[in-house]
């Protein structure tokens, strides 16, 4: 068996070459059969659908295929032929079967089908295993390698941002502190401070919240970048859109004002969700069967349609006229909460919003000033089911603006020398946006909780895996 070279079982069944001898290796879903017939659904993760392979029992030892339950890793050689039986076009006749690996049925958490997503949550170890979560992270790949095609394609450079930083200041969340220091027996300065000189890089340091900062150096030089990484917020929010881990990606382009950014980001958000569509049909209408039946046509409809762009002033309003009594009343000033935003989306306007021009006291300190005075070039987009799946802005290029922002804010300047200085250096006029990865999977596949859209989900008491 180990000579002939395994078939994946997406090419069988996508192009399948009939009457030729194929091997197969993958895991069992199903047994199914009688005394003189056994059915076995193979899946090799390849694919949403499994292989069903046809086992003559008189042909086999019977300990052999007593070995044989789900979750069994198996190998099969045989003819692929054409399928009389309903759900499959092919199947294999097994002239040879191979145990990689038993599952005991009495014990194997996967041998009943239709878990609860909360219970497959306490054995993400084996979750990936089902077809859900197989679909969604069939998904979340082509979503990943679409961003660097849509990057790449555009003349984007790829920026690796540090994953540890130094500086705590940008004020995006609360930060997971990275320390070697003996955390029984802290070193402590005259004043009875923790002594950070003595740790690790002699100073305090900290897990990222964002890429921005170092990105917008980078585009400082090279024009256009993006990042793609982790990163890591502490905030003790238990919500279906929040993760304490999260992937980022933030697109950061000089000689670029808001509006190009909103154009750039409605552009790659409809170009993500339409390569899913393309590439990712089987998943998608497995998902949309299982779960979401307006899944596809949500789908469409995003790409199909302009984006709604207003302010936030011009939102405020809105709300404030709204027939709907919100957990957390409206007025101008106030950080629009997901009820906000999702009765923006789904009630007034039905598509996705890019709100602007919101209060400079609600968003962050390198956000460009209007001349209002009042209100920054800030944009985020928001999304029906996800609200915020995008938050962004111009950045402010005046070195005094900035620094004079800073002050009022409490930002240390001399933590963030290095960030001022591209405005003393030849600065430029730039503008970038994060999109939070889980989000747009989130939307993709129409799951309704962000730990289901990511493999080993981390929140808050939940790092088992
Ligand atoms: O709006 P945020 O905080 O923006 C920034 O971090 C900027 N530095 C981005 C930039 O301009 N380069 O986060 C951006 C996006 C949000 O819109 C949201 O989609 C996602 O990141 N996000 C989260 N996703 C999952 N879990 C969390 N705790 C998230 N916090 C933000
Ligand atoms: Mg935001």
């Amino acid at each position: 068996m180990e000579h002939q070279e395994r078939n994946i079982i997406r090419d069988i069944i996508k192009t399948p070459k009939l009457d030729t001898s194929v091997l197969v290796k993958g895991w069992v879903r199903t047994k199914r059969g009688n005394k003189n017939v056994a059915f076995i659904a193979l899946n090799d993760g390849s694919i949403i659908h499994s292989l069903q392979i046809v086992v003559d029992v008189a042909n086999f030892d019977e300990e052999l295929l007593k070995k044989i339950t789900t979750g069994a890793c198996i190998a099969v050689e045989g003819k692929l032929v054409a399928s009389g039986g309903q759900g499959q076009s092919v199947e294999v006749v097994a002239s040879k079967i191979f145990v990689y690996g038993t599952a005991d049925p009495d014990v194997f958490p996967l041998q009943k089908k239709g878990h609860s997503l909360e219970f497959l949550r306490e054995i993400a170890h084996l979750r990936p295993r089902t077809n859900t979560f197989g679909a969604v992270l069939r998904i979340r790949h082509a979503l990943a390698f679409a961003i660097h095609k849509y990057f790449n394609d555009n003349g984007f450079f790829y920026l690796h941002t540090p994953i540890i930083t130094g500086s705590d200041a940008e004020g995006a969340g609360a930060m997971f502190q990275v320390t070697t220091l003996d955390l029984k027996n802290l070193p402590k300065t005259s004043d009875g401070d923790i002594n950070y000189e003595t740790d690790f890089f002699g100073k305090s340091t900290n897990l990222t919240v964002s890429g921005q900062l170092e990105g917008e150096l980078g585009a400082m030089a090279l024009g256009s970048i993006y990042t793609f990484g982790p990163t890591f917020r502490a905030e003790n929010s238990n919500t279906p859109r929040h993760l304490a881990e999260f992937w980022m990606i933030e697109p950061e382009m000089t000689f670029c004002d808001i509006t190009d950014n909103m154009d750039l980001a409605e552009d790659f958000l409809k170009y993500l969700i339409t390569y899913a569509l393309e590439k990712c049909t089987d998943d998608l209408e497995f998902l949309c069967k299982m779960y979401d039946e307006e899944l596809i046509d949500r789908l469409k409809f995003v790409t199909e349609n302009d984006f709604k762009r207003l302010t936030y002033t011009e939102g405020v309003a809105i709300l404030e006229k709204a027939d709907q009594k919100f957990e957390f009343p409206v007025k101008w000033g106030i950080d629009l909460q997901s009820e906000h935003e999702r009765y923006l989306v789904e009630k007034e306007f039905k598509c996705p919003v890019i709100l602007t021009g919101y209060p400079k006291e609600i968003k962050a300190f390198y956000m460009k000033q209007n001349d209002d005075g009042k209100t920054v070039r800030a944009m985020d987009v928001l999304f029906p089911k996800i609200g915020e799946i995008i938050g962004g802005s111009q950045r402010e290029e005046d070195y005094e603006k900035l620094e004079s922002r800073m002050n009022e804010m409490h930002i240390p300047a001399k933590d963030l020398w290095w960030y001022l200085e591209t405005r003393k250096f030849g600065t430029a006029p730039h503008s970038g946006f994060g999109l939070g990865f889980e989000r747009l999977v989130l939307f993709v596949t129409g799951m309704s909780n962000i730990r289901d859209v990511i493999p080993f989900p981390r929140t808050p008491k939940n790092a088992e895996f």
